[in-house]
């Protein structure tokens, strides 16, 4: 009767989750607002944020896309049919509308996405380059030019359709479950490689030291606001449609923390790998700050920073950059290949294409519009990412909230995460979720952004 995908095990959502929940939010995001955004304070701010709002975002995602076995329109559509009321129709229309704004932010991100993770592949190629005695080329795999993103842009594109076409167990799954683990592996390893170096110490400092007085910034709250729900795949329906993959056997609050503490401990390891090897890098002589304190350059600390550190190790340090950026390349492609399948499981599911037309169409389309923005990268890249991960998504995710508090009955709500987690009346989860998503969250999200308007 059930012809949709679905996770083979518990491991292997774990991962698949975990694989679009790490990425570059968390090795290239999480590192540069971190270091440009006071060290510690961002890291501790980050942290709390992360299980006050975005676990309990995540959780609301789970559930709805577990309940509602299908993607974000659809399952907005049935929550809201479950009250009857004098608002029905016109509680359905809205709901119809948030979904898609979902779809289309997923695939606005994917879009910016695509571009820096094809600079990952651009600058895991250029050290080979580089040892072929190829100075030319590596010259301009490095070097910012149309071309060069085009290229990569196009290739990464070409990696992450492979696997979405091929479906939920053969691919996003089988290839979460390869490239996670060895991701987590050789983090460590550059970590452990890193600290021994001269000028790492004052990277750890700054990371694990607070600055107080910076924990109620407004700007430092909404980034690290945005940064948590990014981080987490929150907001666009990409956690609500791997919810949906998972079978009915399931403790899903369970699954959440363990997702949750995935990826917050991959962010805090990169940050204890970036950080440092910043630091590193200055020791060496290589700018980072201006002479005021601000981080040189926002948007290209890996690419300026870790290459710069990488050349200072002789031989080794090519392998070490190649072995690196394979390793962003990885982390992206678990991630990517989760954006695209949110309006691609709205094509096959709602509109009835077959999965591998659906991936090949929504991928040009997607593409197309990172062409778009890399001819007008000025004015279009930052924008682009603002209004979809500081925007958006926290948007999204209150609204997701005000689904489960208000809108979604009771009965069918508990009756959903039951399965799985027979006793969920009488733990702590029921005592205070309900409530929270209810009335906190929503209410958290406005402030931060409230203070952030004023
Ligand atoms: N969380 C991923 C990262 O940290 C990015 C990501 C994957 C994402 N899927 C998403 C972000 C959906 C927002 C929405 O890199």
């Amino acid at each position: 009767m059930d012809t949709r995908g679905g996770f083979s095990s518990r491991l292997g959502f774990i991962l698949a989750a975990a694989g679009s929940a790490v990425g570059l939010g968390n090795i290239w995001g999480f590192p540069t607002q971190v270091a440009s955004n006071g060290g510690g304070a961002f890291v501790l701010v980050y942290i709390f944020l992360t299980f006050l709002l975005a676990y309990p975002v995540l959780m609301a995602e789970l559930i709805i896309g577990r309940a509602a076995q299908s993607n974000i329109v659809t399952a907005l559509e049935e929550v809201s049919e479950s009250k009857t009321n004098i608002f029905g129709t016109w509680i359905k229309k809205v709901s119809q509308g948030i979904g898609f704004w979902g779809v289309l932010t997923a695939s606005l991100i994917l879009s910016f996405y695509a571009i820096v993770a094809g600079w990952m592949i651009a600058f895991a190629v250029a050290p080979i380059a580089n040892l072929l005695g190829l100075s030319y080329l590596a010259e301009w795999l490095t070097s910012f030019s149309a071309s060069r993103n085009l290229l990569f842009c196009l290739l990464f594109y070409l990696l992450t359709m492979s696997i979405v076409q091929r479906g939920v167990r053969a691919g996003i799954e089988r290839w979460s479950r390869r490239l996670m683990p060895l991701l987590l592996l050789i983090i460590v390893v550059l970590i452990v490689y890193v600290a021994t170096l001269e000028g790492a110490i004052a990277g750890w400092s700054l990371y694990l030291k607070p600055d107080f007085s910076r924990v109620f910034d407004s700007s430092l709250l909404i980034s690290a606001m945005g940064q948590a729900f990014f981080s987490l795949s929150l907001g666009v329906g990409t956690m609500l449609i791997y919810g949906s993959y998972i079978s009915k056997k399931e403790n899903l609050p369970k699954l959440g923390v363990a997702v949750t503490f995935v990826d917050i401990g991959i962010a805090i390891l990169a940050g204890l790998l970036i950080i440092p090897a910043m630091f590193v890098a200055e020791h060496n002589g290589v700018q980072i700050y201006t002479t005021a304190g601000q981080l040189l350059s926002e948007d290209t600390l890996l690419f300026t920073v870790l290459p710069a550190l990488f050349s200072t190790m002789g031989l080794a340090g090519y392998i070490v950059a190649i072995v690196f950026f394979i390793l962003m390349t990885i982390a992206a492609l678990t991630s990517s290949i989760s954006m695209l399948e949110v309006p691609v499981a709205l094509a096959v599911e709602r509109h009835s294409v077959a999965r591998k037309k659906a991936t090949w169409l929504i991928g040009l389309v997607i593409f197309l519009v990172s062409v778009f923005i890399i001819y007008n990268f000025g004015e279009l890249f930052g924008l682009v990412i603002a209004i979809t991960t500081k925007y958006s998504e926290p948007l999204i995710g209150l609204l997701l909230c005000v689904f489960v508090g208000w809108i979604w009955r009771r009965d069918l709500l508990l009756k959903e995460i039951k399965q799985g987690f027979s006793d969920v009346e009488t733990g702590i989860f029921w005592l205070i979720w309900p409530f929270y998503v209810r009335f906190i969250c929503p209410l958290i999200i406005a402030v931060v952004f409230y203070n952030r308007i004023i």
